[in-house]
């Protein structure tokens, strides 16, 4: 397969992960006779350096002339205690996923068992903990109208659905659970919020269509404490914006690092994959950030074009640096092993599988270690 794909490295140690997973697709290419071209561009923080905004039009042309968008990550600390700032580069990304139409963002929560020890939360709470994410991500209170009035001290941030916002995302959301283990759980905020009953109006609605899943509803109070308490009862979770952005924060802690949870943003056109986790700037150029999560979401590329093999190959050769403790300090605090060798490692192990490969086959622990 030919494919072009649009390299955002983006802020902090964006390009390192991002460098690590095009190693990675390069691996791919070899051995299994692709072709991918990378283009880069700016956006973020690097980007309003040089061109004065965060998403400049030349960006978004490459996006739109590419395949697929790999992101790296965004935001820098000058900008966040600047609150009076006119530009800053979270606005890339929002404008990013609004002008392509992402309007599904997927964060899959997965407790490998190898690293079952480094959540901060008990063993017997989060092992086989499988779910995953459906965050609205083009609407709500992130793209309302806003404003701010200084002078009467007051600032506004609405938040409007329509139907169709909902009912396309929760499309996706009931087609991805009919083909896992069948549960549907949509999260919101029913008992105070409008948008929330429209959203559970929608949902109710499209459920007749989707019989063999069972659908539930939680407010999202009760459902971050659920997801804590007892996160294996989830397949999938449905959301919108912000709940959905909060949540996946959440899941990571399940999952024992922020650094190894992928994402992947669609839309009816176009497809962006990138890490969940931020810029880490303190991180910058030391070599230590995890690239996993983005390697990951290099195999939520190849999935989404239906290069499973591919895909599970990268999945697998992960899997072995988990196993082989090939890991960055966030996993384990005593490794040596920096974000370059990591990379290497896994690119070096992606080779072609007999098509039996299981993720949950290994099962090797590793120590303890802090959290990005
Ligand atoms: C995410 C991030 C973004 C968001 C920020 C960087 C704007 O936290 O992708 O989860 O809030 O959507
Ligand atoms: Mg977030």
């Amino acid at each position: 397969m030919q494919l072009n794909i649009a390299v955002l490295d983006g802020d902090g140690i964006g390009p390192e992960v991002v460098a690590q997973s095009i190693k990675c697709l390069r691996s791919v290419e070899d051995t299994f006779g692709h072709s991918f071209t990378f283009r880069k561009a700016a956006v973020g923080a690097t980007a309003i350096k040089k061109y004065n905004t965060a998403l400049p039009d030349k960006t978004l042309k490459v996006c739109k002339d590419s395949d697929a968008i790999l992101f790296g990550a965004i935001g820098a600390p000058e900008y966040d205690g600047d609150p009076k700032a006119k530009i800053w580069p979270e606005q890339g990304l929002l404008k990013l996923r609004k002008e392509l139409g992402l309007f599904a963002n997927i964060r899959p929560v997965k407790v490998f068992p190898a690293l079952v020890k480094q959540s901060p939360l008990a063993k017997s709470v989060v092992q086989n903990t499988d779910l995953v994410i459906y965050r609205e991500l083009s609407g709500g209170i992130y793209y309302g109208d806003k404003n701010i009035d200084h002078k009467a001290n007051s600032a506004t941030d609405t938040c409007t659905y329509t139907e169709s916002e909902i009912s396309r995302i929760a499309h996706l959301a009931f087609k991805a659970a009919k083909a896992r283990r069948k549960k549907l759980t949509l999260v919101d905020k029913a008992n105070v919020l409008e948008t929330s009953r429209l959203w559970r109006r929608t949902v109710l609605e499209i459920a007749k269509s989707y019989p063999e899943v069972t659908l539930n509803a939680l407010f999202i109070d009760n459902a971050a404490v659920q997801m804590i308490l007892n996160p294996t009862q989830f397949d999938v979770i449905l959301t919108d914006n912000m709940f959905g952005d909060i949540l996946s924060d959440q899941g990571s802690v399940i999952a024992g690092s922020i650094g190894l949870l992928p994402s992947a943003s669609v839309g009816n056109e176009y497809a962006m994959f990138e890490p969940i986790h931020g810029s880490y700037p303190n991180a910058k150029g030391s070599n230590i950030a995890n690239p996993v999560a983005s390697i990951l979401s290099v195999a939520m590329l190849l999935q989404h074009f239906k290069m499973d093999e591919e895909s599970d190959a990268v999945i697998a050769a992960v899997l072995k640096s988990f196993s082989k403790k090939i890991v960055t300090p966030d996993i384990m605090g005593s490794s040596k092993y920096g974000t370059n060798y990591v990379g290497d490692f896994i690119a070096d192990n992606i080779m072609e599988l007999d098509g039996s490969f299981n993720m949950n086959d290994e099962n090797i622990g590793l120590g303890n270690s802090t959290i990005i």
